[in-house]
Formats: C-alpha cells, structure tokens, sequence
C-alpha cells in the first residue's frame, strides 16, 4: 500500500508535499515523510504515526528546496517506526516505494556483500541501495533499468529522486503511479487524488513502465525497454478534501449520505423516461451467457455475495463468487464466452487486480463496479459500472457497499428481465422498492437513540455473532466486520443455518447474537434459529420489521424495528443498522473511528 508524491518544481515543496499526501493518507497511515533537495543536499523529515505529526514538525523545520518526495506508509516490512518510515536514502538516491519486492533479502545479502549496511528493516532501503549501486556502475540510465526491473520480484511503485533533485526515476509493477504535467514543473503521484492540487493533465503509467523525469518532461520506457507514449489524460479528481461537516467522523457523515448517494446511483441506472433499467451496453448478450465469476475484498466481496443470490434467485444466472486474494492462486477454469465482475471501492485493491488480470487471461469480459473511475481497475476492464458514492474517506466502507449493491440490484434486475424471469410488472414493483429506500434509510437515520444500549451492551462484549440467511447472510458478515474493524471486539457472521454445525457452541449469556432477519421466506427457519440461541441463553438482538417483531420480538433482549420493504431491497435496508451499530459501539470504546488501527483503506500489497 502506502502513498507515493514527487515534485520537480519551480516554487518551494515542502509543504506541497505534505498537503499531496493529505490525499494519499487513505492508502496508509502509520507513518510519513518528505525529503527535500536543498542548497545542503538532501534533507529529510519523518515521523511515525499520521500525517499530522509530519505536518505539525514541519512548522518548525526549515526545509527549501524546489524538489521533493514524500510518503505515507502502511507498514508491511519492519515497524511503524521513523527509521522505516520513507524516503529512504543510499548515496545518489533517496526513494518512496509502494508494494512490497518479494525477494529484497536475497537482494540485501548481495548487497551487504559487497558491503552496504542498512539502517531500517525495510525492503525499500535495499532497493535504494540496490539502484545507488547500480547507478555507481556509471552505465546509461535506460541499461540500468533494464538490468534492475527483472531483478525486482513482486508488485510496486517507486519514485527515486537523484542528483540533487534535478531528474527522477519512477517504475511501477501492479501498484499504480500517474505522472503529472505542470507548468515547468513536473510531479509523479500513486493516483490522481494526490495530484489533484497540482495539475489535471496526467499520464498513467502501464504495468511494467518505467520514466525518467527532469523539469522538462518525461521519458518513458514499457516493460521491454522500449521508449512509448502514454496518453495525457485530463483527471476529473478535485482537489478539495471533504471536510466531515457536522459529524464527528467521516464515517458518521458517509452513513448518513446513503439516502443522497443511493439516489444517485439509482437514477444513473434508469432510463429517466420510463423508469427501467439502463446499463451501459455491455459486449455479450446476457441470456448466452454461461457464467459470471465475481470477484471482490472484505466490504466489496460481500456486496458480490449479495449479487449472487440475487442474480442466481431473479436472473437465474450462474454465478460465482470469490474473495480475490484466494481467486488468483486458485488456477480456476474458466468459461469459455463467460464474463468476471470486479467490485472495488478504491478500484486498487491488488488482490482484485491481479484476479482481473487472471480473468483477462482466461478471456473473459472484465466488468468493473467501482467508485473511483480513474483508478486501475476501471482502466482495465471492458465496462466500467460506477457507484455514484462520492469519496469515501472513512476507512471501513459503509455507502460504497450500499451505492454497490444498488448498481447489482439493478444489473439483477436488467437481466432478469432480459432472461424473461420477471416480467416488466415485476421489474416495476422491485425497482418502485428501490426507489424508496433513499427516504426510508434517511428515517432511520433520523432516530439513532434504539441503539445506543444496545451499543453500551455490544461494547461490554468480547465476542458478538451475527446470523442471517440468505440476502441476510452476506449482510450478518458485513456486519461481524464492521464491528471488530471499528471496535476491535471479536465478531463472526454466520448463516444462521449453519451454526448448528459448531458455533452454537460458542453461545452463553456473555455472547450477544445480533439477527439479521427481514419477514421474508426464510423468516420462519431464521426465527427457529433465535430459538436455538434463546434456548441456550444466549441474547438475542433483533433487526427485523413489524411482522418479524410481533412473531418473536417478545424473545429479543433488543430490537431494532426496520420499515418492512420488498424482501429484494431488505439486504440494503439492513445494512445500514449494522454500519450504525458498528459505529455507535466504537464511540462507546473510543476506537479511532475513521482510521482503525493497522488498516488502511485501499489495500495495495498482496
Ligand atoms: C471494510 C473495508 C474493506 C474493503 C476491502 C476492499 O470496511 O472497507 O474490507 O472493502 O479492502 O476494498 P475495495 O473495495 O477498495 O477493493
């Protein structure tokens, strides 16, 4: 993971530095630093912890000088501490680095051979040594990197400012990095968000790409060596970062814009003259097609779990799901004419690049659902189907997963119809059902005091269980890792079928059991279940409607009553209550909320 910026500037860069890894702090948070070339040669500042640390000793530091990198780090080699924060330096270079280079022990017994020393745990200082090394040969820049790319193993991005900041080499493998073009200055970022405050007109690098950039522009060479073109591109990403408005947490004011976003990506999937499904067209004709395979991380991966109940029950297509980092290493056959559908909040989660990657290999039409349009897995796919969730900040996704399995619902829908397994009728009455849901989910939103004992209580807790069956089930898991993300207390989703099968032995009166239980078709199995728990002493806390209340509130130790909705929409409904419960239970513990520890929100290593 981690965020990478770098400037070639003309004006002062210290602070623009720090202010470009604002932007990238959603890639991690353990820790930053900037290096400046200044009249005295390099000059570093690092601090462990957030950015503000950073920003805060920047104050009182004079550092001038007109180039510079900066990094915000989520640490995978070696602590959070200062000596392994980045840049990193050895010699000529001074480098920030994105991804992990698998082999770096190999690489650093070589070096230390030869008798280079370290002063961090990291793989990116023995990459700086590795390069300094190799530039010390005094071969041409395009040998170098011929001769350095084939010795990194692993995905990454880096960028190596040299020679007292006059020109710098930038490569990426997997992890993504756009150059940006200036007036007479020239900057290098991991994505547009991190640029967006310098300039709009960038270039993204292609897997295997590598650049060397001076002031004047830049350079750039494809996987076999070979000098290219990329395309300048004029990025829609704005600068502004969203402030949290009156809400405590960025994650407490994106719960509360689900009415508007889901409203949004609603209206972005109908025909607004006749109120039905409008998708964009995609390459295959969906009655022919043998099988969707989809594939997601954490949040994201849920939301594909729910489409394919739903494509499976109304569309009556063959569907699978898996979670993307076991997908790829699977070795999975592949339908010959089938389809792959990406889900990705950040569009730069790797595991799910690498297995669109696979999927492209398999010859598959890639789709891509993802909110952020300019990232790489929207780059790479045949369609791009966007949320409509505006930047989610917040590190645990809450209106990406919804604004997500509204585009699924009615991609479900669309097909549904064109199979002939729902008539327009029927088509009509769902998407009336999606249509409501925006002014119900603000209702709810409207009167949050039912939650705060149950709050009280779950925050007491050192394990929760969360059950639900069918849509409900993806959605009880969605709400197991809500909790345990935000507030650090163990917590398991289950089919509620299935904890018969072991986890019912986990259930005494210290293990709350929260239900995730619409009145729908399975609503009388589920209510068999929370007899189960009862019967153990367990404690029930109820999500369900009127009709799930009256039959077996009386057993609840809580309820939370939900408005009754169509059973198609319920798994959006409900998802709310357990984004709301996650949260209200991380203010009891005061857990920090928008940044969890060791997460980061979009997840860039394997
Ligand atoms: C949990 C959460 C993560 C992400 C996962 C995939 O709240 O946010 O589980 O869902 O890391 O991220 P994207 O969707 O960006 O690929």
């Amino acid at each position: 993971m981690c965020g990478i910026i770098g400037i070639l500037g003309t004006a002062p860069v210290a602070d623009r530095l720090v202010e470009a890894l604002r932007h990238l702090e959603y890639r991690g948070y353990d820790s930053a630093g900037i290096a400046v070339a200044t009249a005295d040669g390099m000059a570093r500042l690092r601090r462990a912890g957030k950015l503000h640390h950073l920003a805060t000793a920047l104050l009182t530091t004079e550092l001038s000088g007109s180039a510079g990198i900066g990094h915000t780090r989520w640490a995978t080699h070696g602590a959070a501490t200062e000596a392994n924060a980045h840049p990193h330096v050895a010699g000529r270079v001074c480098i920030v680095h994105n991804g992990i280079i698998e082999n770096h022990a190999d690489l650093a017994a070589e070096l230390q051979a030869g008798g280079r020393q370290f002063e961090s745990e990291t793989d990116t200082e023995v990459l700086a040594h590795l390069l300094d090394h190799m530039l010390a040969g005094g071969a041409p820049i395009e040998r170098i990197m011929a001769d350095l790319m084939p010795k990194l193993r692993g995905a990454f991005a880096f960028a190596a400012l040299l020679d007292g900041g006059t020109q710098m080499i930038v490569a990426r493998r997997a992890s993504p990095l756009a150059i940006g073009f200036g007036d007479s200055e020239m900057y290098v970022g991991s994505d547009a968000l991190a640029l967006a405050g310098l300039t709009r007109r960038l270039c993204y690098l292609e897997e295997g790409d590598w650049a060397l950039i001076s002031r004047d522009g830049a350079a750039i060479f494809d996987a076999d060596n070979q000098p290219v073109e990329r395309p300048v591109v004029l990025s829609e990403a704005t600068g502004a970062l969203i402030g949290k408005g009156n809400f405590r947490h960025y994650m407490e004011r994106e719960i509360h814009e689900q009415p508007e976003v889901l409203g949004y990506t609603l209206a972005y999937y109908l025909d607004s003259r006749n109120r039905q499904p409008a998708l964009p067209v995609l390459p295959f004709d969906p009655c022919k097609l043998p099988r969707l395979t989809i594939v997601a991380a954490g949040t994201s991966y849920y939301a594909g779990v729910v489409a394919k109940y739903w494509l499976e029950h109304v569309a009556g297509v063959l569907v699978e799901v898996d979670i993307a980092s076991e997908f790829r290493y699977r070795e999975a056959e592949m339908p010959v004419g089938g389809a792959a559908l990406f889900i990705s909040q950040s569009g730069e989660s790797l595991d799910t690049l690498m297995a669109l990657r696979y999927a492209r290999q398999k010859a598959q039409t890639i789709l891509a659902l993802v909110n952020q349009p300019e990232s790489s897995i929207a780059r790479e796919a045949d369609v791009v189907l966007p949320t409509r969730a505006g930047p989610e900040i917040g590190v645990a996704s809450t209106k990406a997963f919804t604004t997500q399995l509204m585009a699924l619902a009615v991609l479900s829908l669309d097909w549904a119809a064109k199979r002939g397994r729902l008539s327009a009728d029927e088509v009509a009455d769902r998407l009336q059902a999606l249509g409501e849901l925006p002014e119900l989910i603000g209702d709810m939103l409207s009167n949050l005091e039912p939650y705060q004992p149950i709050a009280h209580g779950l925050a007491q807790a050192r394990d929760v269980l969360y059950l639900g069956r069918g849509t409900s089930y993806p959605i009880a898991m969605e709400g197991a890792l809500k909790l345990k993300e935000l507030s650090y207390i163990h917590a398991e989703g289950y089919a509620a079928g299935e904890m018969k099968h072991g986890p019912i032995a986990l259930i005494d009166e210290g293990v709350p059991v929260v239900m995730v239980a619409p009145s729908d078709a399975l609503f009388e199995k589920t209510a068999s279940n929370a007899r189960e728990v009862l019967a153990r002493g367990g404690r029930v806390i109820l999500l369900s409607d009127a009709g799930g209340v009256q039959h077996i509130g009386s057993f609840a130790s809580h309820i939370i009553e939900l408005p009754t909705v169509h059973p198609f929409v319920a798994p959006i409904l409900y998802s709310v209550p357990v984004q709301v419960l996650a949260y209200m239970t991380a203010l009891e513990k005061g857990t920090d909320i928008d940044q969890p520890r060791n997460l980061a929100k979009s997840v860039t290593v394997e």
